[in-house]
């Protein structure tokens, strides 16, 4: 039978932590489905900084390329940030993504009804559900326009600059429009048009795109007006899609309206014949690093994803997704989501108990 090999980069911080519990939850899938996954470990960021002097040391790259699918930690943290540029984690995982062609990234944001009311908003505010699927541009923009900084006879000057052309937000608006399709059909478009030539361009391309999808109904908003309509009225978005930028912040906003960062999940995808890639949204968070509590749930829902995009396995997809569902009504939860007064796990507990509730779902009738 077939084989899916995964190469796993753990990555620094809290990223090995919650990537050990994915390959748990993808290594329970694969025992009580019969399927075959192969893991093979590379390093990345500043892990790989520390053993290459390289983020994205060539063996990565290659075991990437290699693999039908790629899983993610994070990157990062206090100990490499006066690093030059090539030597930052950071720098490693935007090769990555470039390397992989990963242009769509896709970032569902979920309020489950057990959350609902627990973070910052009013139940009322999340109480009518909330469904959104981000869809940041990753491989442009800001992040890799040209950039650099000078010495002047005042002091330094610094620039980043920002490129988009018609192909490249093409392809991610259509991936946008297409997903949209499978859920409620409807796509704001985020762009700051009224400053910015990239988001005018944005715009044009975008409505461009719509002709091609007339059952769908398209938006603009400006992306600070957005970020108010985010918390004010989440439930009125279906897919969310934006260059990377705007992307990025959004998606941290967007979790915030979930309860915590560490429940988020993502799947970028990109040109076909390369890996996608898989990675919780959050950081390698080096405030609570090393001491066995950050949240799984957005790395082991990361895994879902992989296994929905990657490998079009929808039913063991849904057996995690529902797995995770199940953990956040009735617990183990990490501190980060446990309520009030409720006793509280760590990463591992919680981690074993998808597993368990995943092999419960998956075993014959
Ligand atoms: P962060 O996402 O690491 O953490 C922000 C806050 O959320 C922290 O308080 C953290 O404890 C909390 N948090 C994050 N993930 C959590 C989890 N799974 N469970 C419980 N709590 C969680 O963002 P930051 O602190 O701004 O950045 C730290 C480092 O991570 C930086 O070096 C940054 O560049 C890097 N980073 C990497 C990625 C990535 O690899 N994809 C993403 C974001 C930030
Ligand atoms: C994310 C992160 C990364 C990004 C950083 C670490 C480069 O914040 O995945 O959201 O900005 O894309
Ligand atoms: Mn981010």
């Amino acid at each position: 039978s077939m084989t899916y090999r995964i190469a796993v980069l753990p990555g620094d911080g809290i990223g090995p932590e919650v990537t050990r519990e994915a390959v748990r939850v993808l290594e329970a899938v694969g025992a009580a489905a019969g399927i075959r996954f192969e893991f093979v470990e590379a390093p990345i960021g500043g892990a790989a900084v520390d053993a290459t002097g390289d983020p994205f040391p060539p063996e990565t790259e290659q075991a990437c390329l290699a693999a039908d699918a790629i899983l993610l930690g994070a990157v990062g943290g206090p100990r490499w940030d006066r690093e030059p540029v090539a030597r930052r984690p950071e720098s490693g995982l935007l090769r990555l993504r470039k390397g992989v062609g990963a242009y769509a990234n896709l970032r569902p944001v979920r309020v489950h009804p057990a959350l609902a009311g627990r973070g910052p908003l009013r139940p009322e505010v999340v109480g009518g559900g909330i469904d959104i699927l981000i869809v940041r541009e990753l491989t442009g923009g800001l992040y890799y326009g040209e950039r650099g900084v000078q010495q002047e006879p005042f002091g330094e000057r610094a620039y980043d600059t920002m490129v988009y052309t018609t192909p490249e937000i093409e392809r991610v608006v259509r991936m946008a429009f297409q997903l949209a399709r499978g859920r409620r059909r409807r796509v704001i478009s985020v762009d700051k048009s009224n400053v910015l030539e990239t988001s005018r361009l944005w715009r044009r391309v975008t409505e461009a795109v719509a002709e091609e999808f007339g059952d769908v109904e398209l938006e603009h908003m400006l992306v600070d007006n957005a970020a108010m309509q985010l918390v004010r009225n989440p439930g009125r978005f279906d897919v969310l899609v934006t260059e990377n930028t705007f992307g990025d912040i959004l998606s941290d906003l967007g979790a915030a309206l979930c309860g915590s960062l560490g429940l988020l999940p993502s799947a970028s995808l990109g040109l076909p014949g390369r890996p996608p890639l898989f990675e919780p949204v959050h950081g390698s968070a080096p405030d609570i690093a090393g001491r066995g509590i950050a949240n799984p749930l957005g790395a082991i829902a990361s895994a879902a994803m992989m296994l929905r995009y990657a490998f079009g396995l929808e039913r063991e997809a849904r057996a995690v997704e529902e797995a995770v569902d199940d953990l956040l009504a009735a617990g183990p939860w990490t501190p980060d989501i446990a309520p009030p007064g409720a006793p509280v796990a760590g990463t591992e507990d919680v981690g074993r108990a998808v597993a368990r509730r995943v092999r419960e779902r998956l075993a014959p009738a």
